[in-house]
């Protein structure tokens, strides 16, 4: 039976059954900040024990830590996901972690080279919380696009899709809900590969949310949109390592 703390990644492993499970969750950059309706609070943890109690709920996909101060230390179990953007208020020293999933569910597409597993709903237009409603009932989220490996997988996916599947954007997971004009991927991350040559983001407080087109030649880029348009959208399912 291993237990490994690895950098941002706690595991917790539940010694109680024979057959280990682990479970495995990652701090996101969504700090100092307390969303209210939590399934449990407990004082009085490490953050491993806090992880534990996450990993008892089959439900439970985050969970938000504060350690100890002052005072003692505070754990907070959700179910459901915490993404930044969501309502919430000040809360100094917290941080909140997302459990991993196990593995890629079996109607999504995994690509193994970066351990990234997602789906495309291109049937079911939705506004963007609705989308994002339906992603998290799949473990997951919509899409982040933080990086250029994950950006590259993106629009090859969407290259090789027939033409009337790619010439609408696409929702994934940015928004700058959070204050105007401030970028953020659910994470709390805030790496944006804006078009340089457009006027993208351009729709001020209407325009709330991201989506993606391909480019023919290079790389995606992303719109803001209104977060109430129609769309299809992409899913992610977080994988552990
Ligand atoms: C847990 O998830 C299941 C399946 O998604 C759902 O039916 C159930 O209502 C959830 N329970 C809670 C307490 O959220
Ligand atoms: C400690 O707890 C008290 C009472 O709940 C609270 O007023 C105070 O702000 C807390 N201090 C810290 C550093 O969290
Ligand atoms: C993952 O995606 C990248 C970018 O599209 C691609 O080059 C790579 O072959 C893919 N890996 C697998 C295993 O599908
Ligand atoms: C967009 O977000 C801003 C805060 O960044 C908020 O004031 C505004 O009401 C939001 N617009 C819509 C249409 O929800």
């Amino acid at each position: 039976m291993t237990r490994l703390i690895v950098l941002l990644l706690i595991v917790a492993v539940n010694q109680t059954r024979g057959s280990c499970p682990e479970y495995v969750f990652k701090k996101i950059s969504f700090n100092s900040r307390l969303v209210l309706d939590y399934l449990q609070k407990y004082v009085d943890l490490s953050v491993k024990e806090c992880a534990e109690r996450c990993s008892e709920v089959p439900n439970c996909s985050s969970f938000s830590y504060k350690p100890e101060t002052t005072n003692n230390s505070e754990c907070y179990t959700y179910n459901k996901r915490i993404w930044s953007g969501i309502a919430s208020t000040q809360y100094d020293y917290l941080s909140t972690y997302w459990r991993l999933a196990d593995s890629c569910p079996a109607d999504y597409i995994y690509n193994r080279t970066y351990n990234v597993c997602y789906k495309k709903y291109a049937e079911q237009l939705m506004a963007w919380g609705d989308a994002m409603d339906l992603c998290e009932q799949d473990g997951g989220y919509l899409f982040i696009g933080n990086t250029m490996d994950k950006l590259q997988l993106l629009n090859d996916y969407f290259m090789s899709l027939p033409p009337p599947l790619i010439t609408v954007a696409h929702y994934i997971g940015g928004n700058d809900f959070q204050q105007e004009g401030i970028w953020e991927w659910l994470d709390g991350s805030k790496t944006f590969n804006w078009p340089r040559s457009g006027a993208e983001p351009s729709g001020g407080t209407s325009e709330n949310c991201t989506g993606v087109k391909p480019k023919e030649s290079g790389i995606i880029s992303f719109f803001d949109m209104n977060c109430y348009l129609m769309r299809p959208f992409v899913c992610e399912v977080p994988l552990r390592p």
